[in-house]
């Protein structure tokens, strides 16, 4: 293909994809019935539904079957799964907790709302998610947890952390909000350490309606810390209650201070249609993937999927793209920045994923102008120093060389090609002669 770069359009020049792209259709007829039935039954009987109910727990266990087997708390959102899942695990104050650089701002968060102490690992080279290597030199005697984010539903390169973990007796968290349906080396995300958190907001392989969370776990006593760290600290999964201050409190049995972060019923009925879809989902997102994937390696010198694991069975809640400037005339970013102006939904920046350079870790804003927990005089940060910084030169280099194809399942031919055909033409006049 030949191409000028006065024909691009991010010069003015006309736009490969002018058409919107499909949108997911992720709600439908079956969606609404499920919820619709509840109100029925709420109008015909005078009641209400609520939390804790039969749809959310029929939500609860066939998202546990759809994962083999285990148990699973329906929170109100993935923040609120990680804080959850964190929780459960019952950390003391000031602790260490071994973080992504790269995640969502709900996917860290939650650990200085514990008390605790994000401790962010950079990236693997040329992968958003952490790598063992990054994962050790966060490691300190503090350090009481590991959690990862399996980002874009690209699986961690899970056997080396679990590792690490186990030899030094340390939990792991995977915070699969992005993976919903992801497999390493054969065994879904989410059952490889001991905690999972998924978010099923709206925008997720499949949602619980506008926002949701799960928890999951195979352990048993981690699943009824959740529910008890979910639900003000109810007594759920201890024999006997509580015991009472006086006779008066008698009727009080709750054993943790804790929020309110349930799930609910309708949030449940919906849910459990959209898993029944997710399967497909997953399969569709990944054969739009492997032909997007395909396309890359016919017609581009410069762009290719992002590197990923041995074992790794990625879900695709976005498509990451590698860019190799070191073949082209600009920068990588602009490179991206002119394929979206072609009319491609390519994010030409993920950095504000880079939650180890975000305004609020990085002015420690979490109770007023404390700086609590740094400043705690309990807590004795790893090298003396609570104030440190974390370069995460690898985070800070994927993310100007990567890109986030935002695709979905619906996308057919038509949006492939011209996806395709967007790289191709900027390529042919950004490109470098060879
Ligand atoms: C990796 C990760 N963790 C946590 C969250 C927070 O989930 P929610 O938006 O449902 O609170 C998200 C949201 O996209 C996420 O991508």
């Amino acid at each position: 293909m030949t191409a000028t770069v006065t024909g691009l359009a991010v010069h003015g020049g006309p736009k490969v994809r002018t058409r919107p792209f499909p949108p997911r259709h992720l709600f439908g007829e079956e969606e609404k019935a499920a919820a619709l039935r509840l109100f029925d039954d709420a109008i015909q009987t005078g009641g209400v539904f609520g939390y804790g109910g039969p749809e959310e727990e029929a939500y609860c266990r066939e998202f546990s079957e759809a994962l083999g087997g285990g148990f699973a708390d329906m929170v109100n959102s993935g923040s609120s799964a990680v804080y959850v899942a964190l929780r459960a695990l019952d950390l003391e104050p000031y602790s260490e907790i071994v973080c992504p650089a790269i995640t969502d701002p709900g996917g860290m968060m939650p650990i200085p709302l514990l008390g605790c102490i994000p401790v962010p690992a950079d990236a693997r080279p040329g992968s958003y998610n952490v790598g063992p290597d990054e994962v050790e030199a966060c490691l300190s005697p503090r350090t009481a947890a590991i959690l990862v984010a399996h980002i874009a539903g690209e699986p961690v390169d899970m056997d080396p952390i679990l590792e690490l973990a186990r030899a030094r007796g340390l939990p792991v968290v995977e915070d699969c909000a992005q993976a919903h349906g992801a497999r390493y080396n054969g065994q879904p995300v989410g059952t490889l350490g001991d905690v999972a958190a998924f978010s099923t907001m709206s925008g997720k392989h499949h949602a619980t309606a506008a926002q949701g969370g799960v928890v999951f776990t195979r352990r048993e006593d981690l699943y009824w810390a959740a529910r008890r760290a979910s639900d003000r600290g109810k007594p759920f999964g201890l024999s006997g209650a509580a015991p009472a201050a006086s006779s008066l409190a008698s009727a009080a049995t709750n054993v943790i201070a804790a929020h309110n972060l349930n799930g609910n019923d309708l949030a449940g009925a919906v849910g459990r249609v959209q898993l029944s879809k997710l399967d497909d989902i997953v399969r569709r997102r990944r054969a739009v993937a492997a032909r997007i994937a395909q396309g890359l390696e016919i017609c581009s010198r410069t762009v290719t999927a992002g590197w990923q694991p041995a074992g790794a069975e990625a879900s695709y809640w976005f498509m990451r793209l590698h860019v190799e400037a070191s073949r082209l005339t600009v920068a990588a970013t602009a490179f991206a920045k002119a394929v979206a102006a072609e009319g491609i939904p390519l994010n030409p920046a993920y950095g504000a994923a880079l939650q180890s350079h975000a305004p609020w870790f990085l002015e420690k804003r979490v109770f007023g102008t404390s700086h609590l927990p740094w400043s705690a005089p309990e807590y004795r940060a790893a090298g003396g120093d609570p104030q440190r910084t974390f370069a995460c030169p690898n985070a800070i280099s994927v993310i100007e060389s990567d890109f986030n194809l935002s695709f979905h399942e619906g996308w057919g031919s038509t949006e492939i090609e011209d996806a395709l055909a967007a790289i191709e033409k900027v390529e042919a006049a950004l490109g470098k002669m060879v």
